[in-house]
């Protein structure tokens, strides 16, 4: 084989053993451990939740739509959706921690992934929405995110 091809080889493997340890669940090392990642992967949820308070309430016409202000919530919550398989990382599943999260994150790490993306997608679209300043399309993309939210809720959380 060329040195060449062994570089790229090697390139391969390594960029595969990346994706490898990007998916695989660390189980807590401890009960402390375990109540810590807990409050912090929740913390990301409630930040979700915190942003898509008031883009709910736009979407339903209770408040007044503001564009700015669904750029920015939806800026916030394209980052935190690149944080969520981060933060969900550690499983906790073995341990007696107060949670909503059904032990299928850990299982099914892959999917979860997957939903995360799609909120990623779908605030990327609001962004791109709210710059437009087109209420109808501003409230479709609403819309599209907090499918993107209750579909992943439907696959890892209890209700
Ligand atoms: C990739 C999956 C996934 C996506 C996407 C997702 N959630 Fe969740 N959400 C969860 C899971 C799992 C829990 C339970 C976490 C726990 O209790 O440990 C949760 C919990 C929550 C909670 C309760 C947090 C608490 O402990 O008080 C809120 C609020 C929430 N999500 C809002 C949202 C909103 C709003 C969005 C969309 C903008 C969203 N989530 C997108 C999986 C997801």
């Amino acid at each position: 084989m060329s040195v060449m091809k062994k570089g790229v080889l090697a390139l391969t493997v390594t960029a595969s053993l990346i994706v490898a340890t990007a998916t695989v669940a660390k189980p807590a090392s401890s009960e402390k451990h375990a109540i810590y990642a807990t409050e912090l992967r929740q913390s990301i949820f409630k930040l979700l939740g915190s942003n898509m308070g008031p883009l709910g309430a736009m979407a339903k016409g209770k408040i007044p739509l503001d564009a700015k202000v669904v750029e920015k919530n939806a800026t916030r919550i394209n980052q935190l959706s690149l944080m969520i398989t981060d933060y969900s990382r550690t499983d906790t599943s073995k341990f007696n921690v107060k949670t909503e999260a059904l032990a299928k994150v850990w299982q099914q790490q892959d999917h979860y992934a997957k939903d995360a993306g799609k909120l990623t997608k779908a605030s990327a679209a609001l962004i791109a929405a709210a710059k437009t300043n087109d209420e109808a399309a501003i409230k479709k993309a609403i819309g599209g995110v907090g499918k993107t939210c209750g579909g992943c809720h439907d696959d890892f959380k209890k209700d």
